[in-house]
């Protein structure tokens, strides 16, 4: 780019002198439309629970899920993600309760779609939440089986799609498992359910939080380096991405947020898709953090989420969500 003008008829800085220039000249915005509220669900009745990695997030309920529903529908969160928190017991190697018409999602999907259908519902595609090892997948001779996992994610997806889940979104990383769910679901006549594919899902180090928040840290011994993606590569991102929607992802979602911007960019700049970010569990302890212990102001929460929508993306998920759209207005 030809740099235009020249110091001293140029000064940059007389359009940042005064806050109202400063408002008229800003290039990119946040508001509680671009924003996803994640829930955790937990098993019994009339509980609310602390979260003791993520300081002011909880787990629910399902009975108490209508309070933060609430809270979100009042300040116009167009959709909440429902993660569960499976107790130990009903876990086994397979994941098998994740194709149970009772676990803890397909019980909130009842909940929220009789109470709430106006407010969009995301449920993860995975199967960690469920199993013993922790892994997204189903282990055979010591591997996760791409092809075996495969499977259990069709019926999974079918499932969530059948009590009312609006966005299915694969997080397992499994090759092709976008073009066989979107297959089965277009086969039941849900045509109309999208399909979110965390695309570009990073083998992170900033998970640990939520891991503890679902219940899985405990039980995964190793990494996911198998199938999530090595951070040190932005190409590979390219040929996830063109795959996934070749194969039928409506909107496609870069995971972790922060450290992953360049990725976030150059994927809109490529492909002209929805792109939503992750700003995930470790992201959220971290600033979290850092403003109880007065080391930042709670204003970095803001400039880390106009940060997405600088680098390209539609909307983002958050923890921060609730806390955030209090202090935005929809337009
Ligand atoms: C599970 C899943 C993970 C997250 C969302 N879905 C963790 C993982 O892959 O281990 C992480 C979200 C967060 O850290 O906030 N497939």
């Amino acid at each position: 780019m030809k740099i235009l003008g020249k110091f001293p008829s140029t000064r940059l800085r007389r359009v940042r002198n005064s806050e109202w220039m400063r408002k008229l000249i800003s290039e990119n915005h946040l508001s509680t439309n671009d924003l996803i509220l994640p829930i955790f669900v937990r098993e019994g009745k009339n509980k609310i629970e602390k979260i003791k990695s993520m300081p002011g997030i909880n787990r629910y309920t399902v009975d108490k899920l209508g309070l933060i529903i609430k809270k979100a529908k009042k300040l116009k969160i167009p959709m909440i993600a429902i993660f569960p928190n499976t107790p130990k017991n009903k876990k086994n190697s397979e994941g098998s309760e994740a194709l149970s018409e009772n676990n803890l999602v397909c019980r909130s999907l009842r909940f929220i779609k009789k109470r709430f259908p106006k407010i969009g519902v995301m449920c993860d595609v995975a199967l960690d939440p469920y199993t013993t090892h922790g892994h997204d997948g189903i282990i055979r001779k010591g591997r996760i089986d791409n092809d075996e996992t495969i499977k259990t994610l069709v019926k999974q997806s079918l499932l969530q799609a059948k009590f009312g889940c609006d966005v299915i979104a694969p997080s397992d990383m499994m090759d092709g498992r976008i073009g066989a769910i979107r297959k089965a679901l277009d086969k039941n006549n849900f045509q109309n359910v999208c399909i979110l594919s965390y695309s570009a899902k990073y083998a992170s180090n900033f998970y640990g939080p939520f891991r503890d928040a679902v219940g899985s840290k405990n039980n995964l011994k190793s990494d996911k380096k198998t199938y999530q993606m090595d951070y040190k590569n932005s190409n590979e991102a390219l040929r996830e991405i063109g795959l996934d929607i070749k194969e039928g992802a409506d909107i496609v979602m870069i995971k972790p947020g922060m450290p992953y911007l360049d990725i976030i960019k150059n994927i809109k700049d490529k492909f002209k898709i929805p792109v939503f970010a992750y700003q995930v569990s470790g992201e959220y302890s971290l600033l979290k953090n850092g403003i109880k212990m007065n080391l930042i102001k709670d204003e970095a929460i803001m400039e880390s989420l106009v940060a997405f929508k600088r680098a390209g993306a539609s909307a983002i998920i958050t923890y921060f969500a609730l806390e955030i759209a209090k202090k935005l207005k929809t337009f």
